[in-house]
């Protein structure tokens, strides 16, 4: 079985980041944290990348620490090559 990065870059959450992945992050734009951690390991590092890719956080911007602290965890320099 292939080693799938996305989860690799998972595991690296700490444990309350990982729940709820099939939930909504994003109440205000229905956008499910998974989809958002999908687009922060597919190159945006920043609130600003993520709202665009997934309108995350184009809200009234309530989740935008969360979105930040997901940036933050899986862009960390020890989990960049
Ligand atoms: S929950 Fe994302 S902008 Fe409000």
């Amino acid at each position: 079985m292939d080693s799938d990065p996305k989860k690799e870059l998972l595991d690296k959450l700490p444990p309350i980041l990982k729940q709820g992945l099939d939930k909504n992050l994003c109440t205000c734009n229905e956008v499910l944290k998974i989809d958002i951690i999908n687009a922060i390991v597919n190159g945006a590092d920043t609130v600003e990348e993520v709202q665009k890719q997934t309108y995350a956080t184009d809200g009234i911007g309530c989740c935008e620490r969360q979105v930040q602290r997901l940036i933050e965890c899986l862009c960390a320099p020890e989990t960049k090559k």
